[in-house]
Formats: C-alpha cells, structure tokens, sequence
C-alpha cells in the first residue's frame, strides 16, 4: 500500500516539477523576448515611463520626452541621426524638445543602437 502512494506522490511532484520547468521556460523566452527585440528592450529598460512611441492627440497627458515617432520624424533624413540619438541615451542631456531633462540610460550601446534602428524607421 506504501508503493502506490509513493508512486502517486512523486508522480504529482513530476507533474509538479514540470510545470515549474514550463515556467521557467516561458519566462526565459520572455526576457530573451525583452533583450532581443527592439520593442522588448523599450519596455524592459524602462523608456516608457517618459517616452510613448505614438504623438499625444490634444487634451492627453503627455510624459516627459517626446514621442518616438516624433523623433523619427525630425531625424529620419539626418546624416549621422542614429549615432547622435545613441551617445544622446546614454549620456543624457535636453534642449532638443524642451528644457526637460533625459538622464543617462543605463542599457548598452548595443541595445541603445537597437532601439534607435527601430524608432527611425517608424513611419
Ligand atoms: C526620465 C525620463 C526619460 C526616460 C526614462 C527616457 N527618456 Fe528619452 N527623453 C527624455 C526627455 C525629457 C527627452 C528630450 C530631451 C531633449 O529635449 O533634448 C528625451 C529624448 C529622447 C530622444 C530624442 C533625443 C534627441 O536628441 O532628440 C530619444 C531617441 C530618446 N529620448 C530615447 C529614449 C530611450 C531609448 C529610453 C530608454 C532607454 C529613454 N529615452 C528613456 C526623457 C526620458
């Protein structure tokens, strides 16, 4: 009588360990989702809480920075737009869309490249 329920116990404990595994898999996939995606790493480093990529129609709350695709806008057909926007998240700075202030953004260049790509072929 023994075996069987400890037969059914680890049975339940691999069914158990199973989902914790699917878990984990789902989770792993998800932040390689939000490392390697443009769109992940907007959201997973935070630039949100400032920045929405669609322009604020009248009467909405703004957020701080500018809209993505504003800033798509104004630089797609600049020389050299992707390499400034880049040092600019990383270092920092204003005067370009107000007197308000990006800090320094803490994601790699790499990352930060990724993210600029994307925002400048927004239409
Ligand atoms: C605390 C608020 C804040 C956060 C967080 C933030 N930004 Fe900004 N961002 C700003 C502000 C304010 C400006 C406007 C700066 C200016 O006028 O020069 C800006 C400007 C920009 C610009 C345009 C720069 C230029 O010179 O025209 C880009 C691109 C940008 N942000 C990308 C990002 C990305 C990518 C992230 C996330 C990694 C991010 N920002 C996070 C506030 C923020």
């Amino acid at each position: 009588m023994t075996l069987p329920r400890f037969g059914a116990a680890s049975f339940l404990l691999g069914i158990g360990l199973q989902g914790t595994l699917a878990a984990a898999m789902a989770l792993a996939s998800l932040s390689a989702w939000a490392v390697s995606t443009p769109q992940g790493l907007i959201a997973g480093r935070d630039c949100l809480s400032c920045h929405r990529v669609e322009p604020f129609r009248p009467g909405e709350a703004r957020t701080l920075g500018p809209a993505f695709r504003l800033v798509a806008q104004r630089y797609r057909a600049q020389n050299g737009a992707e390499e400034r926007l880049v040092r600019k998240i990383l270092s920092g700075g204003n005067g370009q869309w107000g007197k308000d202030n990006m800090p320094p953004q803490i994601l790699t260049e790499e990352e930060a490249r990724t993210i600029v790509r994307w925002v400048l072929q927004l239409k």
